[in-house]
């Protein structure tokens, strides 16, 4: 239906300017996170004294934590411009020539999902990372020749969902790896209070609070819940969204009192119910369940596995106890 894409493509675009406005811009106002934002204060500054640009940084955590929030405020405590690219899309060495050639001295160039970036684009990065500087080969084959290029100094910020897919050469190039972690009910609580501020939209305490822990340690649902019962809250006609309305649009959303969704119970439950609790190799869930191997290592199973529902053994997943608990199911184990 043409009317449905418009309202659902209406609704994205509306979001994105929200995303934009609700992102923090300034190291102040990042919630969370506090060992990685204390040295990166740290080194900002020391870089700053030294006229130097910053070492290149790796970020990489769990979708929605807060990498890419992160790589812009970098920028803005240097004080510098920020570019942005994406591993993928940086298919012939051309594409990062001319990328590298649009920084300034200083300039942050961000890639993100930097896992993913062709192996032998990582090799033309390895000089430009170490020495600033671009080796190229030009022309077609038979008739091509080396050039080399120098490059501003620049700090390079990668950010990554999976870093054990990093190749160790580049790896070891980065002098700054951060670990983002997911957020306490108190940061999240924070997090939508400040966004709550941000749009111009009061909510109670007890209404954050019960936000915040169903937000499964993620700004990026923190605030996209938000947008949600705030839908709920208006349509209300409420001048403050208040812990009823909350729990009312949570519940219809179909997220659950801790936090977890459709997906994360089917897998919890497929566990269970097909694999007598496991242990059960992530093939063999990724089928029975209908999601990408990847897209269940990546942001499924991280959060499962710090909530304490689900084990990682040699032998593969298993639910813990916790998990039959939580699901109100009783463990029967079968022989
Ligand atoms: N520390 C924080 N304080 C306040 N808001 C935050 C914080 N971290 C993230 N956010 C909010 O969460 C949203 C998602 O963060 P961001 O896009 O930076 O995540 P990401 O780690 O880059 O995710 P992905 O892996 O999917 O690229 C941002 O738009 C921002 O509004
Ligand atoms: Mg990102």
């Amino acid at each position: 239906m043409e009317n449905e894409s418009v309202i659902k493509n209406y609704e994205l675009v509306d979001d994105n300017i929200i995303d934009n406005t609700i992102r923090p811009e300034s190291i102040e106002e990042y919630v969370g996170q506090n060992d990685v934002k204390e040295n990166i204060k740290v080194f900002v500054e020391a870089a700053k004294m030294r006229n130097e640009p910053l070492d290149h940084v790796l970020l990489y955590g769990p979708p929605g934590l807060g990498k890419t929030t992160l790589a812009f405020i970098i920028a803005h405590e240097l004080g510098t411009k920020i570019k942005t690219a994406s591993g993928p899309s940086i298919e012939k060495s051309g594409d990062l020539a001319a990328i590298l050639s649009t920084l300034d001295p200083g300039d942050v160039l961000f890639i993100d999902e930097i896992h993913r970036m062709p192996r032998y684009i990582e090799e033309i990065l390895y000089p430009a990372m170490e020495d600033f500087s671009l080796d190229i080969i030009i022309g077609s084959e038979g008739n091509s020749r080396n050039i080399k290029i120098d490059l501003p100094p620049f700090t390079l910020v990668g950010a990554t969902t999976r870093a054990g897919d990093l190749s160790s050469p580049l790896r070891d190039r980065f002098g700054i790896i951060s670990k983002l972690q997911y957020y306490t009910i108190e940061e999240l609580t924070a997090i939508i209070k400040r966004t709550s501020r941000v749009l111009d939209m009061p909510i109670s305490d007890e209404a954050a609070l019960e936000l915040a822990k169903r937000s499964r340690g993620t700004p990026r649902i923190a605030n996209r819940l938000f947008k949600r019962v705030r839908d709920f809250a208006m349509v209300k006609k409420l001048k403050e969204i208040d812990l009823e309305t909350t729990s009312e649009a949570l519940d219809r959303l179909k997220i659950d009192k801790i936090g977890l969704d459709n997906t994360d119970h089917e897998l919890l439950l497929a566990i269970i119910n097909k694999f007598n609790g496991g242990p059960v190799g992530i093939e063999a869930i990724s089928s029975s369940i209908g999601e990408e191997v990847t897209t269940i290592e990546d942001v499924y199973e991280p959060y499962l596995l710090q909530a304490g529902l689900l084990k990682r053994t040699a032998r593969g997943r298993v639910v813990t106890d916790k998990a039959y608990e939580v699901l109100g199911i009783s463990k029967v184990k079968k022989e």
